[in-house]
């Protein structure tokens, strides 16, 4: 007897998810079988799909069933098998596990989707003091607690955003922490220019930009001893397929489809920020400061080469911004010639005339 048809006759018994291991076994086959359609442009057929998973036709047919209920457009033929025609724009664990499979070593090997959460960040932390491994990924479609900087929210509506935290267990000091967020914000930036072609920018410290508007939030919480990180959360929220902004945020915010009246696929996205961020983290872990990213950083920050306003200081100025120093620092000269280094936990940086 095949393996899924001896666990579904074995009960009900239930994993630590919650589900039966049935369900989980129909979950992995869902991801797997969902990787091979992807990538292939060919009809696979259903003996193809049994043998390769050594599972049975009952099995197969099931996740076939499940997809085309969750809106993927499968196309059965008889004597050919199976082709996806369409895939939606869906956020699942399976979703994402296909696109991540093979693709990363560490990053999203491990991934928590929630239809609903108060805040990926939050699940994340929970997730990190119940053992949960570096480079986890916690997804939502919809947030009722986002969190912002400085104390602010996050507007966090379902079916159009990008909602996703990475939990991280490093092994350096807390001091070097906060250039991580810069390291997320490069490989965001990078991932949204290779995807959708668009000229995404970055807004130093860590805020990502397009056409002067903002389009990515990064937030990063750490849990740290004096000189031993417990683990950092890093959380991103993306404006992707929204329509408006209302409120105070309308000025300043925008979004993919906004700016480029086209649609995208938010778990692709999530997919490809998640295989540039290994590398990119990669490379910070190994010198331990930004000198592989920098020049890179400096060539997409909006703010390189303008005047900006430096906030946050006792006595707020103006300066030419030049770009960052190795440690993620904005050096900027001053009216009377001298130069600085200031440092984005201290102060926060607009531009002359506006946010950018
Ligand atoms: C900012 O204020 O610019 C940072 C916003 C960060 C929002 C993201 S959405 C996913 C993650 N979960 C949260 O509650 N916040 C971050």
């Amino acid at each position: 007897m095949q393996k899924i048809d001896l666990i579904l006759q074995r009960g009900q018994a239930r994993t630590d998810t919650g589900l039966s291991f049935f369900e989980t076994e129909v979950e992995n086959l869902k991801a797997e079988i969902l990787k091979l359609l992807r990538e292939s442009k060919e009809y696979i057929s259903g003996q193809r799909l049994c043998e390769e998973f050594e599972v049975s036709r009952t099995a197969v047919w099931k996740v076939i069933n499940q997809l085309k209920e969750e809106g993927y457009h499968v196309e059965a033929v008889k004597n050919r098998g199976y082709r996806i025609v369409e895939i939606p724009d869906v956020i699942s664990k399976e979703e994402l596990e296909s696109l991540l499979a093979g693709k990363t070593k560490w990053a999203g090997r491990e991934i928590y989707y929630f239809p609903e959460t108060d805040s990926t960040n939050i699940r994340a932390k929970q997730l990190a003091e119940s053992g949960a491994s570096h480079g986890t990924l916690v997804v939502a479609d919809q947030q009722s607690a986002g969190r912002g900087r400085r104390g602010r929210g996050w507007v966090s509506p379902s079916g159009c955003s990008i909602y996703m935290s990475v939990l991280l267990k490093p092994s350096f000091l807390p001091s070097k922490a906060p250039m991580m967020t810069l390291v997320m914000a490069y490989s965001v930036t990078e991932a949204l220019r290779a995807y959708t072609g668009l000229d995404v920018q970055i807004k130093w410290p860590n805020d990502v930009v397009l056409h002067g508007k903002k389009l990515v939030g990064i937030l990063t919480e750490m849990s740290t001893e004096v000189d031993y990180i417990n683990h950092v959360v890093i959380g991103v929220g993306i404006n992707v397929n929204m329509d408006s902004f209302s409120g105070e945020i309308a000025r300043t915010a925008t979004s993919l489809r906004i700016e480029s009246g086209k649609d995208m696929k938010r778990s692709n996205l999530i997919a490809e920020i998640m295989k540039r961020f290994e590398q990119d983290y990669e490379m910070y872990e190994r010198t331990e400061n930004l000198s592989g990213i920098r020049d890179a950083y400096n060539r997409l920050m909006v703010n390189c080469g303008r005047e900006v306003r430096i906030l946050g200081v006792q006595k707020p100025f103006q300066a030419l911004a030049l770009g960052i120093n190795d440690s993620g620092e904005l050096l900027v000269r001053k009216e009377d010639g001298s130069e600085e280094a200031v440092y984005a936990g201290e102060v926060s940086v607009r531009g002359v005339y506006g946010y950018v």
